[in-house]
């Protein structure tokens, strides 16, 4: 194996637990009596969604997964962002669930191909968010935490496949 990279908790799980939890009851209260399409997209997504979608109290929600990839092996955005697997969702209220807007052209290229299939509204929740990244103009109505500038993997996000296990949100500092 190459050089290591030191994992350091930024944001501790037991954080995250309180948080979705919180989101999950705003979430609910939006969206009461309605029955919103939740939009998680892999991978990033799967931790954060699998916390956050138990502390939604809805009988009326659906959830489908969808799939969205912009970055490469590294650290720094391609700008190519491929959308796979949009699901159904003529005239539905949906909430995509992601794990991090950054530059924020993943959320913008899931926003068009959902409003393209006919979705009636599109809002999203993401659990980090990192402001300062933007370069497209577009925000979350839901945010978990917001992050300064840094790389963060754990709790589904990932350096090449790795660290996604972690239970922490943490930053890795190259050597
Ligand atoms: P955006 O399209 O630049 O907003 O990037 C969103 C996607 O980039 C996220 O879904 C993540 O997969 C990835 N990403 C952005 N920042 C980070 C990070 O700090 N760590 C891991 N993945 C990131
Ligand atoms: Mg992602």
């Amino acid at each position: 194996m190459g050089h290591m990279l030191h994992p350091r908790p930024l944001i501790r799980a037991s954080r995250i637990t309180a948080r979705c939890r919180q989101l999950g009851r705003q979430i609910a209260g939006d969206y009461a009596g309605q029955h919103p399409l939740v939009v998680p997209l892999l991978g990033g997504a799967f931790c954060f969604v699998a916390d956050l979608a138990r502390a939604i109290p809805l009988h009326g929600l659906e959830l489908r997964f969808a799939s969205a990839s912009s970055y490469g092996a590294g650290t720094v955005t391609s700008g190519q962002v491929a959308v796979d697997a949009i699901p159904e969702c003529r005239d539905r209220q949906v909430l995509v669930v992601d794990d991090i807007l950054d530059t924020g052209r993943t959320l913008r290229a899931v926003e068009l191909a959902l409003r393209a299939a006919g979705a009636a509204e599109v809002r999203a929740c993401v659990l980090l968010d990192k402001p300062t990244r933007r370069e497209v103009p577009i925000q979350a109505q839901y945010v978990g935490f917001t992050i300064p500038n840094r790389f963060v993997v754990g709790y589904g996000l990932d350096y090449d496949g790795r660290y996604r296990h972690l239970p922490d949100v943490c930053t890795i500092d190259e050597e």
